[in-house]
């Protein structure tokens, strides 16, 4: 993708700036819609290029104002982060489908080409599977997050039917990469290891997730802008299944930390997020855009230790 007027909401976040800087390198033009609740994690180099408004998604007035004359709408806002989610059930839900609505009239106000939402592996829930999920098999969301990400999945799906709005659905599995804060697994091990504490794991350890590097996912994301019509929905998943004791332990190695590695009980609200076992096939994704994410999570996690370093 090139010389397009892309907006991205969420864009000062973890996926979202890195997104942003992709954009921005390809030569587009860039406009963000944040109201940086993580702070601005956008290089400050990129942040000089782009145009940037700190706006609440839902505010749709100020969405559709700040959306004219753009060819595609990048939809990653959101709030999450399981203890977080579990904290603040109305606002997280508040947030996905007010959200939704905005950017929804401002592309049909707009005649904005194509919508890009960030949905979520979270959508399969607690299907423990022997295989890989693929977007076919029927969900089972289960927090509000997941809940509020497949009603817009849903609506994106039914804005085409209706409006002839093109939009595409990525359900991302577990992203990793430079940025990220400890509200997720990866950089918790992080900040433990560093300081030599414990590395504490929740439960047996045995649970698996399928980690994606997050250069990949916006490749992937980017790709998924340019092309396809209609309404789709696409897993953005390594199809790699790594339990997280591994993670621990994969860590703890590429630290070098003397940390030990703690299995303690989850706090009693993460209970119910507590998912035994998911990895997902990215088959729909290659098949339709030629790529899928191939950064072994070994491999991700060393180029971001060199990155953490400089
Ligand atoms: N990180 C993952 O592993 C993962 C997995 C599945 C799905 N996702 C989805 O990808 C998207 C990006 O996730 P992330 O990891 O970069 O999260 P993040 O929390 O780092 O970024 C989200 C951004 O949205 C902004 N935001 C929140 N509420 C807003 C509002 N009302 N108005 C404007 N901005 C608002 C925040 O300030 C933040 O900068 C989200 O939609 C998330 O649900 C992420």
């Amino acid at each position: 993708m090139k010389n397009q007027r892309v907006v991205v909401t969420g864009g000062a976040g973890f996926i979202g700036s890195h997104l942003v800087s992709q954009l921005v390198e390809a030569g587009n033009e860039v406009v963000v819609i944040d109201i940086l609740l993580r702070g601005n994690k956008i290089p400050q180099e990129i942040f000089k290029k782009i145009e940037f408004h700190r706006v609440d998604v839902t505010d749709r007035e100020k969405v559709i104002e700040i959306s004219k004359g753009a060819d595609i709408i990048y939809h990653f806002a959101a709030i999450l982060g399981v203890d977080i989610v579990a904290d603040n059930p109305i606002e997280t839900m508040e947030t996905e489908v007010n959200g939704m609505q905005s950017v929804a009239a401002a592309a049909i106000q707009n005649q904005i080409k194509k919508i890009v939402y960030a949905s979520t592996s979270g959508v399969y829930g607690h299907l423990a599977l022997e295989k890989s999920v693929d977007e076919e098999i029927l969900v089972d969301p289960r927090t509000s997050y997941a809940m509020a990400k497949r009603y817009n999945e849903i609506y994106l799906a039914s804005l085409f039917e209706e409006k002839g709005i093109h939009s595409v659905a990525i359900r991302f599995f577990n992203v990793y990469g430079l940025r990220q804060d400890n509200r997720m697994v990866i950089p918790r091990f992080f900040e433990q290891a560093a300081v030599n504490d414990p590395i504490t794991v929740f439960g047996t350890g045995e649970q698996t997730r399928d980690f994606t590097y997050v250069e990949d996912a916006v490749k992937a994301s980017i790709l998924l802008g340019e092309k396809g019509k209609g309404f789709e929905i696409f897993n953005v998943a390594n199809e790699r299944e790594s339990t997280i004791g591994e993670v621990a332990d994969l860590i703890k190695e590429l630290t070098k930390s003397s940390s030990e590695i703690k299995f303690i009980d989850a706090p009693k609200k993460r209970y119910d997020y507590e998912v035994g076992r998911r990895f997902g096939s990215s088959a729909k994704l290659e098949n339709h855009i030629g790529y899928k994410p191939n950064t072994r999570l070994k491999e991700g996690l060393q180029v971001l230790i060199g990155d953490l370093m400089n």
